[in-house]
């Protein structure tokens, strides 16, 4: 194989060089400039053989896109309502999250569907694990086919003399590009052998199905650089301790990147939770300070997720600590410092802790006023009533604001049994609810939500 011409890449930052140099430019680190393999350029008698396209006949374009299906509702959502074919994917998360467990139900899910051949490119474990993994999860595998190889170009040649209906790479960072001499893991590595496939892909139309591992220091720039080479990423995020694990979409050419699947990790593999809602409140413990259920939205869906926060005594001559799970440290120090300033809950010398359960991310500030309440009730040792739940964004000042979507919020709690809700008091104002049967308590700033339970 002809040699590309040859450039370097910060493992760091993925900055590009066309020298090498001691010390990355943009990020300052030393020593981590690595030489990647660039694709040449066509030639201005290819370039002569473009020609564009009538807008008015790709609009609808999306419509026709060719999708393949895994018989998993709420993962075939997430990838913007099942796999386009000829597209790739690229799938993220820990190691030990269950990258290699969701990968081999995909690969079931879709063989049930098709006669053809799925390949399974195994980088990381030896087809005996592999077949002890798929026993425990019930897999048949009729039509899967592990090869367990490192080497792309043996990958490529292996693919070319078959028609697969997919092919799945457990993972990108073990693969290696004989042409380059740096090993396997590098992000010259990961790119080159990425590119290959990639473009193997396209020309094939075979979706490929490729997974990366993401570190927890967030030294991420591995499989990170191949975001904007693949079609779609995906997240496979969760407490690995726990049995909750969501997959987000971070990217999506073919659908929206809001949407957003809830498993649980049991005994015999990742299994969709259909009705996430009530898997994630359904063991929170009632009549205990401290816990409070919010109503959060994921894309399209609202979800009740519980928050729980536990609220003591520093110790003598201890910093008060602030220690958050689920969500952004910054807004919790935030939210305390309201409800220290603006309500009569004193938290002066005293340690906070926030979780949410199940190993959930909340982003949404929808979720201030439930995070307050489970504070001030751990604080105040009273329990906040298990009938009720909270959503409103919490003002320096101490005021309740309005959210997005506080309708589709109400009715989510209403369908599991919820008797009243804390709301933003101009959201009482407003339009009327009807046929929803939920009582809305409108409060206008965090004393008044404190003194109303
Ligand atoms: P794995 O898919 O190997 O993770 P990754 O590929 O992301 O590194 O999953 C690893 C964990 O999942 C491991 O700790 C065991 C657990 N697990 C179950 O709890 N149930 C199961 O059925 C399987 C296959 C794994
Ligand atoms: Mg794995």
């Amino acid at each position: 194989m002809a040699k590309g011409k040859l450039a370097y890449s910060c493992t760091a930052c993925g900055n590009e060089s066309n020298s090498w140099l001691g010390r990355c430019p943009i990020c300052d680190s030393w020593g981590s400039l690595v030489e990647i393999e660039l694709n040449g350029h066509p030639g201005l008698n290819e370039a002569n053989l473009i020609s564009p396209y009538k807008f008015s006949e790709i609009m609808d374009s999306n419509k026709d896109l060719d999708r393949i299906f895994f018989g998993m509702p709420e993962t075939e959502r997430v990838f913007g309502g099942g796999m386009v074919k000829g597209s790739t994917t690229l799938l993220v998360g820990e190691p030990g999250i269950g990258k290699s467990t969701l990968l081999l139900h995909l690969a079931d899910g879709l063989i049930g569907q098709n006669d053809e051949k799925i390949y399974y490119i195994a980088g990381e474990e030896s087809p005996v694990q592999i077949g002890i993994r798929g026993k425990r999860i019930g897999i048949k595998g009729k039509h899967l086919e592990i090869l367990p190889e490192t080497n792309v170009d043996l990958i490529i040649a292996e693919l070319n003399k078959n028609q697969q209906s997919m092919v799945i790479i457990d993972s990108i960072q073990t693969l290696f590009d004989s042409n380059l001499d740096s090993v396997a893991g590098t992000i010259g590595q990961i790119r080159a052998c990425a590119s290959k496939l990639i473009s193997w892909s396209k020309v094939s139309t075979v979706p490929l199905l490729m997974s990366g591992h993401l570190t927890k220091e967030g030294s991420v720039a591995g499989p990170k650089v191949l975001e904007h080479s693949v079609d779609v990423v995906l997240q496979l995020d969760g407490d690995s301790s726990g049995a909750f694990r969501t997959l987000h979409g971070l990217k999506n050419r073919f659908g929206s990147t809001n949407e957003m699947a809830v498993f649980e990790m049991r005994e015999n593999g990742l299994i969709e939770v259909l009705d996430p809602s009530s898997g994630l409140i359904a063991e929170r413990p009632k009549g205990v300070p401290g816990s409070v259920v919010v109503p959060i939205i994921e894309g399209t869906r609202p979800l009740l997720v519980e928050v729980q926060s536990l609220v003591s005594q520093t110790g003598n001559s201890f910093e008060p600590r602030r220690t958050a799970t689920g969500i952004e440290l910054n807004r919790l120090v935030l939210i305390s410092a309201v409800l220290s300033k603006r309500s009569l809950v004193d938290l002066k010398g005293k340690d906070i802790i926030v979780n949410v359960v199940g190993g959930i991310r909340v982003s949404e500030t929808a979720a201030d006023l439930g995070i307050a309440l489970a504070i001030a009730s751990s604080a105040l040792d009273k329990e906040f009533p298990s009938n009720m739940a909270a959503v409103g964004e919490l003002g320096l000042t101490g005021e309740i604001r309005r959210s997005t979507y506080i309708e589709r919020r109400i009715i989510e709690l209403a369908r599991l049994g919820f008797e009243k809700v804390l709301v933003p008091a101009s959201f009482v104002q407003g339009e009327p609810l009807t046929e929803v049967n939920i009582k809305l308590v409108g409060v206008n700033n965090i004393q008044d939500a404190i003194k109303k339970i």
